[in-house]
């Protein structure tokens, strides 16, 4: 296992393709039923998907969504001996609830949100999301998305660039690593992973202990990037929305930074939808997960219900 990637995913020792996270936990807690709808925000290789595919059939059906269009093709190929059941979208999440309406999936059973990239993202999308590789800095799931990682890095200021890293990365040492990107793209512009991985080292030093000195960095950007805590915030309350009385959301986090809204939002939010949550401590992933699947080393998974209308969390 390498304990250099970024906070939330170390790489299979494989091809990439990604090895699903509470794959058996997800489906036990929806409890998927032979005539349920469900709905999967991150289809990613379409794992969980598939899973819940299975587990409702014969006539289950599932809509899935992801930001990157080629995660809905590989996804889509995987789908396809369920035919008609699944339906893959290319859309980002915090669209859902048009989404789900323009595909007719309304009041449905059980909803999986996935979070992060995928292993396939990490190592094989030359996307520049592993520092352990020399690739451009893009980072955006949706390559027809807004900004690059190499964009913000040219144009946001020292203090932004610290703000940035502080926040989504959780980096103390963030205004050292900010002043260097500056000092550095003021002689050439950084572009490649090397390019910011040089200027993180010689901000912070070699490293030290078990985490890469450009962790945090490399998470900070890519959740800036993708916009992933705002389209968490945004998705959440049109999830509750979209499940019957009944109905579960699993959520999946890699960070705290995620989990902490996920936790607000199940006890406190949802108010036109509220929702009761199943655990009061988030699932975490045992021995033989970890050992089939180091990635998952910092995942939690959170579900909740909806409750009937008028019936108050107590
Ligand atoms: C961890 S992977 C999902 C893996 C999947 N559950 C499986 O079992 O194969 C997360 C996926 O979510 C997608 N994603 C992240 N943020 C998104 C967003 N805001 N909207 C849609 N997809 C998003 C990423 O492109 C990635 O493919």
């Amino acid at each position: 296992m390498a304990d250099d990637e970024p906070l939330e995913h170390s790489p299979t020792e494989s091809t990439g393709e990604h090895v699903s996270v509470f794959l058996d936990a997800v489906v036990a807690w929806l409890a998927p039923n032979a005539s349920g709808t469900y709905v999967d925000c991150t289809l990613g290789d379409g794992g969980h998907a598939a899973a819940l595919l299975t587990a409702s059939s014969p006539s289950g059906r599932l809509l899935g969504l992801d930001a990157d269009a080629n995660a809905v093709r590989i996804a889509t190929e995987r789908l396809e001996p369920f035919g008609d059941r699944a339906v893959p979208v290319q859309a980002n999440f915090r669209d859902l609830a048009n989404v789900a309406a323009a595909h007719h999936f309304r009041g449905v059973d059980g909803i999986v949100i996935d979070l992060g990239l995928s292993s396939r993202q990490l190592e094989g999308s030359g996307r520049g999301f592993s520092f352990r590789r020399e690739e451009p800095l893009d980072m955006r799931f949706d390559p027809n998305g807004a900004e690059t990682a190499a964009g913000i890095l040219a144009r946001a200021d020292e203090e932004e660039l610290a703000d940035l890293l502080y926040e989504y990365g959780e980096e103390r040492r963030s205004r050292r690593v900010a002043r260097q990107i500056v000092r550095r793209r003021e002689r050439t512009p950084l572009v490649t992973t090397g390019d910011l991985v040089a200027a993180v080292v010689a901000a912070l030093g070699p490293r030290r202990g078990r985490i890469h000195p450009a962790t945090r960095t490399f998470q900070a950007l890519r959740i800036a990037v993708n916009d992933e805590l705002a389209a968490l915030d945004a998705v959440l309350p049109q999830a509750a929305g979209l499940l019957a009385p009944g109905g579960r959301l699993a959520v999946i986090s890699f960070h705290s930074l995620e989990d902490r809204r996920v936790k607000r939002f199940f006890v406190g939010g949802g108010s036109d939808a509220p929702l009761r949550p199943l655990m009061r401590r988030p699932l975490r992933p045992d021995a033989a997960e970890l050992a089939r699947n180091p990635r998952a080393r910092s995942a939690k998974l959170r579900v909740a219900e909806r409750m009937p209308p008028g019936q108050v969390a107590a």
